[in-house]
């Protein structure tokens, strides 16, 4: 049993590239104020963090002209005719959203991503290194994580191990909870002894603990860099327990303003009342605040709180903005803040999972009781003590967990919204056009269906419509489904009266990239939430899939097996469509009649769903054998299962049962 390590250090926040362990500490507070506010939301004046904003200005001084101006130079990805120094001068404005869905997710968002790195010549245009903003969420905040802590390595070396200082790379041939497998249970012991022996440190140092800190020690195994093939099972080398999500500001992309703004999404809760029943349609309401993490602050932009903690003081209780003991250090782990971001197990319900699941989790909970959580730690959330205790927001808004000691904290898609797109719909961000890579596990064959965009529109309509906007999408998913819309990249809110994004009455182009069966070679990209581990050979094909997938775009339903060669043109001319409009540009010939096809309206549905039922009838007639229509009592009665999120958790159960009976 370790001492407590209630060690008091005086002076500022210690932002270290590694701290000792994985136990946080307690410091001096400093004199200056914890909380940051965020502006009114609903008085259209939002300010950025003060640190985010120096960030985002040496990166739009140094870097980033720079290299829209060779984007848009660039012939090889077509012309879009419009000045450059215009455009440029006007600050085009790209964030790129990863979707959760465990490592179906972190693979597709990682494979999609790697057709925009601009090292690698064969892609569409190096969005990955003109995006100001790159947000994750569960599983794609792994990936996110990932890169901005490996300090950008090209996406193919940092995932396999290739040509990367880190054999094995994300070292998914081994099990995230199982690593010998299901039937290996000594190295799987050991492996848990070294995980409990970090949390254990946690939890003596007098901070409360669940199921999410050993969760989030074994995805630091895989998504950071310390783990390697060789020293996986040994408990002399380092395995990340000390890494720290701000040291993110140490990686040289980072310090040169080279790498977008990595963001991570999540939700909260108020407490276990807040679950899934069946009625509900999702396990969080989408009223509660949805959360975001970056290297600097933790916090919200929503009117429902409008405010931060900077994150290296995440840890620290406070109540109305003052602390109640000393101040904490250390409690922004990487490993913790991406299981933070993939919290989910409190989504595992008697009622929906049934008893089996239900023992599973007792077991769990078991090892957790066994490591003397503090008082007051809840198991089945990720526990923050909560900064924001007593909080009052602006006028006419409340904080709904204000009343908690402990911040209980869970996946970023609970809430239905399975991209990290509230981040990016902040006005301060002011952000043009959000690529959304769509990994989610909507479908019964585990591909997306447009169930996180409808649940973010709900969200924006029902909450949030005070403060930002969203653009029109069809309805529901069976209109996303029947215009063809979960099948190939479509553009949302091509146009708009006036591209000021920082009024809140305007809303950014969304780039939607759904995983999808007919744009991907089948079974290469739809693997079930339930899967931890992955086979070398699947992670490479998995990559290619995407990856040519994301370079092909929606090739001409006459020749299917065609790519869309004028892709890397449109994309390019939606991604600066807001800068033209600002520049006072008219669109080019050329750029109109690639948003003509790649834009969707209202206007244009049902023309979408005759095309969509012709192609099928088209593809039907030519390959009778092939009928996708026996899903039939398959699907589960939720309009928002979490993007296959339940799955994830009932696997890392399964896993964990090798390791606890
Ligand atoms: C935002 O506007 C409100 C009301 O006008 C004002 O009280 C507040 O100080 C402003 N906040 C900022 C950050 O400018
Ligand atoms: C891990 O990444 C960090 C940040 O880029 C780097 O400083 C360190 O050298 C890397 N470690 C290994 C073992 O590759
Ligand atoms: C570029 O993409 C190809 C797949 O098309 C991949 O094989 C290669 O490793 C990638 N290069 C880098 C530097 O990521
Ligand atoms: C490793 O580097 C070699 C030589 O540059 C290249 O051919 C190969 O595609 C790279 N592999 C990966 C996975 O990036
Ligand atoms: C949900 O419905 C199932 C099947 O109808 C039922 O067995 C279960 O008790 C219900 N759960 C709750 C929480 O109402
Ligand atoms: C889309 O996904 C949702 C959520 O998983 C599911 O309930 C619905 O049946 C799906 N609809 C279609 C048309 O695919
Ligand atoms: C993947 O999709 C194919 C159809 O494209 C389907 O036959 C297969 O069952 C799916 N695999 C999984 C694991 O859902
Ligand atoms: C939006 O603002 C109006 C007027 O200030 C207010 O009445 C309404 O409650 C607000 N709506 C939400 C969802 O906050
Ligand atoms: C904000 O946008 C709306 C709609 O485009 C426009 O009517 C309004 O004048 C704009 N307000 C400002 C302050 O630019
Ligand atoms: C575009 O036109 C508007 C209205 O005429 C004007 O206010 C703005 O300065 C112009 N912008 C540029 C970049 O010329
Ligand atoms: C956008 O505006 C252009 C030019 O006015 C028009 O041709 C096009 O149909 C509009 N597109 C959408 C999706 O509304
Ligand atoms: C769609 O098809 C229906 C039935 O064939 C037809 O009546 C309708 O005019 C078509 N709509 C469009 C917009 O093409």
């Amino acid at each position: 049993m370790l001492q407590p390590a209630v060690l008091t250090v005086a002076a500022a926040a210690l932002v270290a590239a590694q701290a000792p362990s994985y136990a946080p500490i307690r410091v001096d507070c400093p004199s200056d104020p914890l909380l940051g506010r965020l502006g009114d939301p609903t008085q259209n004046n939002q300010t950025l963090p003060p640190n985010e904003q120096t960030y985002m200005d040496k990166r739009r001084n140094d870097v980033l002209p720079d290299l829209w101006r060779s984007y848009l130079e660039d012939s090889s990805t077509g012309s879009t005719g419009y000045s450059a120094s215009d455009i440029v001068n006007s600050q085009p404005n790209l964030g790129i959203a990863v979707s959760g869905g465990g490592l179906r997710a972190s693979l597709y968002g990682a494979g999609t991503l790697s057709a925009f790195d601009n090292r690698n010549s064969s892609s569409a245009g190096g969005l990955l290194q003109l995006a100001s903003y790159l947000a994750g969420l569960s599983g794609g905040s792994w990936t996110v994580t990932s890169l901005a802590l490996n300090d950008l390595e090209p996406i193919y070396a940092l995932v396999t191990g290739e040509n990367s200082s880190r054999a094995g790379g994300w070292l998914l041939d081994r099990d995230i909870l199982a690593p010998s497998g299901l039937l290996g249970f000594g190295d799987n012991s050991a492996y848990y002894q070294a995980l409990e022996e970090d949390v254990r440190a946690k939890a003596a140092a007098g901070f409360p603990i669940s199921i999410t800190d050993l969760w989030g020690r074994a995805l630091a195994y895989h998504f950071l860099n310390e783990t390697t093939e060789e020293n996986f099972y040994s408990t002399d080398a380092a395995h990340d327990q000390g890494t720290l999500f701000s040291s993110i500001r140490y990686a040289p992309t980072f310090q040169s303003g080279s790498m977008p703004y990595p963001i991570l999404a999540t939700t909260s809760r108020i407490d276990e009342s807040q679950q899934l029943t069946n009625d509900s349609t999702s396990v969080i309401p989408l009223e509660n605040t949805a959360f975001e993490i970056t290297p600097y602050t933790f916090g919200s932009f929503e009117a429902t709180l409008a405010a931060y903690i900077p994150i290296e003081y995440l840890g620290t209780q406070l109540s109305n903005g003052q602390p109640t003991n000393s101040c904490v250090n250390y409690f922004d782990n990487a490993g913790f803040m991406m299981g933070s971001s993939a919290s989910l197990f409190n989504a595992v319900q008697e009622g929906f999972v049934g008893a089996t699941f239900s023992s599973l989790l007792s077991n769990l909970l078991q090892a957790v009781t066994d490591l003397d959580p503090p008082e007051g730690s809840v198991a089945l959330v990720a526990n923050y003590p909560n900064p924001f205790q007593s909080y009052q927001p602006f006028t006419g808004y409340s904080f709904e967990s204000s009343g908690n000691e402990i911040l209980q904290v869970t996946d970023g898609g609970e809430d239905g919204q399975n991209l990290p797109l509230m981040p990016l719909l902040a006005k301060a961000r002011a952000v043009d056009v959000i690529f959304a890579v769509d990994g989610s596990a909507d479908t019964e064959f585990n591909y997306a269906n447009g169930t996180s965009l409808v649940a973010t529109a709900q969200k924006v309509e029902l909450y949030s419509h005070n403060f930002t906007r969203f653009p029109d999408i069809p309805h529901n998913q069976q209109e996303f489904v029947d215009q063809g819309l979960a099948s190939r990249p479509t553009f949302f809110g091509c146009n708009v009266s006036d591209a000021n994004m920082a009024n809140y009455s305007n809303y950014p182009i969304i780039v939607y990239h759904p995983n999808s069966a007919e744009a991907t070679p089948a079974g290469s990209t739809n693997y079930s939430t339930f899967k931890l581990s992955y086979p070398d050979e699947e992670v490479i094909t998995f990559l290619n899939s995407a990856n040519e997938y994301a370079k092909r775009g929606y090739p001409d339903p006459a020749t299917p097996n065609q790519p869309d060669e004028q892709w890397p043109l449109c994309l390019k001319c939606a991604i600066v469509d807001r800068a033209r409009q600002r520049a006072n540009i008219s669109r080019t010939d050329a750029c109109q009649s690639c948003l003509d096809r790649y834009c969707w309206s209202p206007e244009i549905a049902d023309q979408l769903v005759n095309a969509t039922q012709t192609a099928q009838n088209n593809s039907a007639a030519a390959s009778p054998s092939s009928s996708p229509d026996d899903s039939s009592g398959a699907v589960p009665a939720l309009a928002f299962p979490l993007g296959g999120l339940v799955g994830a958790a009932a696997a890392a159960l399964v896993g964990g049962l090798a390791l606890y009976v």
